[in-house]
């Protein structure tokens, strides 16, 4: 289970770096904590089913994955990464390159590094450089052609810090939100952060819920009901913010439907 959120990172005890998610320094109260202490409650049962179940409505994530490039040299985030369904699936690939996640819910982080364990074989323990001991988890997928981890850590994606979160010096090449920024109350600041992490040339890509506009009326009225019983639902100004930053001049920004406006890829290349 998770640790408190408020330890500092020079408190954290040098034990080894285990499977599970350790807590991290960057989401200590308040700003944040009641939202991570959220997200926990919201996914302590219901992380044990979430892929199964969400598999049926929480479409276009593969089509998403499709669009990340990964070589051996590149590093993708994920930002609210779950049980980390998506990060695994890209591991999977031959040049999966460098992945991490960062999850408010260490519930969720905790499932996510257990599904990795099991599903990629991992060796645990293989710990990152540059970070203090404990304050991420990094698994080793064994049998691919490079050994690169994935990493986990948990944190806020409105504090993103690929320095102080992940060790890393260089910005990362791919960014990507699945379901994630429409239920971020402070989402601009999850954008900004995603935009300043980024390299220039690299890519923020987001698939979320959209209008429904294309789904015969009765449908889409259901439907809405039916989603709002998992307190998801639409957010049009997140779609209109990612708008205007393409209008800005930040990046070139492309949208495309899934399942007839069911849901939206956003592709965002910053410029
Ligand atoms: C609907 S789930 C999607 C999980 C995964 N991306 C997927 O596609 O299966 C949303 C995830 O976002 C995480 N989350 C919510 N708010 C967050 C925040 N402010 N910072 C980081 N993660 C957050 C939740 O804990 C949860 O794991």
């Amino acid at each position: 289970m998770s640790t408190p959120d408020a330890v500092p990172p020079s408190t954290v005890s040098p034990s080894p770096v285990a499977v599970g998610p350790v807590s991290s320094s960057n989401n200590r109260r308040p700003a944040g904590a009641d939202h991570a202490a959220a997200m926990d409650r919201m996914y302590r049962l219901t992380r044990h089913v979430y892929d199964l179940t969400r598999r049926y409505y929480l479409l276009g994530r593969d089509r998403l994955l499709e669009r990340v490039v990964t070589s051996p040299n590149t590093a993708t985030l994920e930002v609210g990464c779950g049980t980390a369904r998506n990060l695994i699936k890209l591991a999977q690939r031959p040049n999966h390159g460098r992945l991490y996640g960062l999850d408010a819910s260490h519930e969720m982080l905790e499932t996510a590094g257990k599904s990795i364990e099991k599903t990629l074989g991992v060796t645990p323990g293989l710990a990152t450089g540059g970070l203090p001991t404990g304050s991420a988890t990094s698994a080793g997928v064994s049998g691919h052609a490079s050994q690169e981890p994935i990493v986990l850590r948990q944190g806020l994606a409105e504090q993103l810090d690929a320095q102080r979160m992940f060790g890393r010096d260089e910005p990362f090449d791919t960014i990507f939100f699945s379901y994630c920024l429409s239920m971020i109350p402070t989402w601009p600041g999850a954008i900004d952060a995603a935009m300043a992490n980024l390299r220039p040339g690299g890519h923020l890509l987001i698939v979320d819920f959209w209008d429904q506009k294309d789904l015969p009326s009765v449908f889409a009225a259901g439907l809405k009901r039916w989603l709002s019983m998992f307190h998801v639902h639409y957010r049009p100004e997140v779609h209109d913010a990612i708008v205007e930053l393409g209008k800005s001049g930040r990046g070139e920004v492309e949208f495309e439907s899934v399942a007839r406006r069911y849901a939206y890829i956003a592709s965002i290349q910053k410029n």
